[in-house]
């Protein structure tokens, strides 16, 4: 079963029932697990990974310990670790089986790994440098839920940074500006079709689509994480903005 993009309107942070959602998340994500990297790699001809680089280099060098949210199969964290800016990292994610198929990269190892909810996240408060979350905020059935955990556990001073396919704001001009209508109307077409050839799973894929067009823009995200407290918030636009980083950063002591 897919989760039910109709949980969430258009724009909404929080979704119309919270449980189901997350149940359904998970376990369409235990489904692709084995195939999730691939998939990522194959579907964005390889852009992710300098997607990942360029989150990895907005970080302070002097980031000691990073959490890596919704971490999956641990990219994110494992990207911040090679590029050198984070001395540790530590992943968390919900779902079991996608941290299993990081254990090949070093998942457990290089970085820990533990089973949690972004939304009740096991972790100590003020107890990292850095949050990061790769294609993961957008799932969350509680958004600002999701980002209050976040805070709890930065340092004064610490920064977030999210890494996302996010709803296309086709009224922004500047890094906020979403990809072209043939570009969103390619995805649309392509995604659930190459989900089915090379994932076997067209609803999966389907979802992605789906839950793009229904999450935030760049700009209503930057203005959650203001909500939320944080400040110097910015927008970065990758590759004809089909995907974009927002990060903010707590006030210091
Ligand atoms: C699209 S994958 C992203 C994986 C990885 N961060 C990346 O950059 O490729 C989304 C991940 O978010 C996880 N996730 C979704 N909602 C979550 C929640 N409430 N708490 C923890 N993990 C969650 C899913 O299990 C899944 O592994």
């Amino acid at each position: 079963v897919s989760a039910d993009p109709s949980a969430r309107r258009p724009g909404a942070p929080v979704v119309s029932d919270p449980k189901a959602h997350a149940a359904s998340v998970r376990r369409m994500f235990a489904r692709i697990a084995r195939v999730y990297d691939f998939m990522n790699h194959a579907l964005s001809l390889n852009r992710d990974r300098r997607w990942r680089r360029n989150v990895a280099r907005r970080l302070d060098p002097t980031t000691w310990e990073l959490v890596d949210v919704c971490a999956g199969t641990g990219d994110l964290g494992l990207a911040c670790l090679e590029d050198g800016r984070a001395r540790e990292a530590f992943a968390v994610d919900f779902c079991a089986d996608m941290l299993h198929a990081g254990r090949g990269k070093g998942l457990g190892r290089s970085v820990p790994a533990a089973a949690g909810d972004t939304l009740a996240l096991p972790l100590r408060d003020a107890c990292c440098d850095a949050v990061v979350a790769g294609f993961g905020m957008r799932n969350l059935a509680d958004l600002p839920r999701g980002l209050a955990e976040v805070r709890r556990v930065l340092r004064p001073g610490g920064q977030f940074l999210t890494l996302e396919f996010f709803r296309a704001d086709t009224g922004g001009a500047g890094p906020e500006r979403g990809a072209a209508a043939p570009v969103r109307m390619g995805l649309a077409a392509s995604l659930p079709l190459l989900g089915r050839l090379l994932g076997r799973d067209r609803d999966a894929y389907a979802y992605l689509n789906d839950s793009m067009g229904r999450f935030l823009t760049p700009r209503e995200y930057a203005a959650q994480l203001e909500q939320a407290g944080f400040g110097e918030v910015f927008v970065e636009r990758q590759t004809l903005g089909i995907a974009h980083i927002v990060g903010g950063r707590l006030p210091g002591c």
